[in-house]
């Protein structure tokens, strides 16, 4: 008989935000400036959405660009060298190309030569999809470190003449680096993804994938942009991350008292007023940036994080919760004690 002890479930680690980077185009584009573009007007823009502006990238700079310009913050504040990088997670919906995934060209651009990379398309809940996988494969011990990201170009999959989204989506990324958590203090405390694909029609890019190819017959349609049945997302959006926050809350032990900044995805001011009333906490813990940069999808709460970092909003100790809502229908929560 062996002394060695029985083979139980491994123990996992628990796994620190340690880093945190973003990076927006330079070029601004305000409601004023889609005045000019489409029938809408600032002030419908900025009471329904409370959006006032947007960044747009530049016309060769591309998703991997911008994510890896984050990235390289977010592992600068981690002290973590690019060839150290064990592992990148890019969430996006806006890849530089079909394949390989925009993860690839990320690792290119940074010289993390040593790491694996790949893509997941959760839509707006990307980052928070990649911090769970991340976070997993950090606390079984598969690998020492990650970098995650959220990184989107949707100004090239937005179609310009449709005021029903135009006005909404802006450009942008935002990069975390996970690290074992050694002394206890700064953790992810709990999870929780969900996914609804019944619901897939009510948010998606009909056009451009096998099964609705662009041809020349179908060109003048603008198959390959972003098409939403805005009310239908709105109620599914607010139920949906009321949810998720509450799920992450409990499984993390806390109640909604407990937080001391939420941190969601940044869709609509609506929205998020609706979820924060819900549940119960008070707008001076609720993190909001959408005024400046409209709804960035997987990179809003990635952006959101690293400037709520850096404006020194959080604090060691702090109970934050972050959450988001998109395309699939996807959702996802969770509770870091930073
Ligand atoms: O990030 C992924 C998740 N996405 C979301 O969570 C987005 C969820 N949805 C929303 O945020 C909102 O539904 C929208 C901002 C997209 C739209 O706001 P809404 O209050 O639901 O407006 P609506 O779509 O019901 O449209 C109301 C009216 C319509 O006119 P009629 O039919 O009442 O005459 C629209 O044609 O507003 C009109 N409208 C506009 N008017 C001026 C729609 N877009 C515009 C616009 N400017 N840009």
């Amino acid at each position: 008989m062996s002394d060695s002890p029985a083979a139980g479930p491994p123990t996992l680690r628990a796994v620190r935000v340690a880093g945190t980077g973003s990076y927006l185009p330079e070029k601004v584009l305000t409601n004023h400036d889609l005045e000019r573009m489409v029938e809408t007007s600032d002030e419908w823009i900025a009471t329904r959405t409370g959006i006032r502006e947007r960044r747009v990238a530049a016309e060769g700079e591309l998703t991997s660009h911008m994510a890896a310009k984050a990235a390289e913050k977010a592992l600068e504040q981690a002290g973590l060298a690019p060839e150290d990088v064990q592992l990148i997670i890019v969430g996006t919906i806006t890849p530089d190309t079909i394949t390989p995934a925009t993860a690839c060209y990320v690792q290119q651009h940074l010289g993390a030569t040593r790491s694996v990379a790949f893509d997941v398309s959760a839509a707006c809940s990307g980052f928070l999809y990649a911090l769970e996988l991340a976070r997993h494969s950090i606390a079984t011990g598969a690998f020492q470190n990650a970098l995650i990201i959220g990184a989107e170009k949707l100004s090239a999959f937005v179609n310009w003449t449709d005021r029903n989204t135009c006005v909404l989506f802006g450009d942008g990324a935002g990069a975390a680096v996970l690290l074992p958590s050694e002394n206890g203090h700064g953790k992810v405390l709990s999870s929780h993804l969900g996914t609804d694909g019944a619901q897939a029609e009510l948010l998606n890019i009909p056009g451009g994938g096998a099964a609705c190819p662009i041809t020349i017959d179908n060109v003048d349609q603008k198959l390959a942009t972003l098409a939403m049945q805005g009310r239908e997302v709105f109620k599914h959006a607010v139920n949906a991350m009321r949810r998720a926050a509450e799920v992450a809350i409990e499984k993390a032990g806390l109640t909604t008292d407990d937080i001391n900044l939420v941190i969601p995805h940044q869709a609509n001011l609506r929205i998020i007023d609706a979820i924060a009333e819900r549940l119960g906490v008070g707008k001076d813990r609720v993190f909001v940036n959408l005024d400046k940069y409209g709804n960035t999808s997987a990179a809003a709460v990635a952006i959101a994080l690293d400037e709520a970092n850096r404006s020194g909003r959080l604090h060691s100790g702090d109970h934050l919760l972050l959450v988001a809502f998109g395309a699939g229908l996807t959702w996802a929560s969770a509770v870091i004690e930073w």
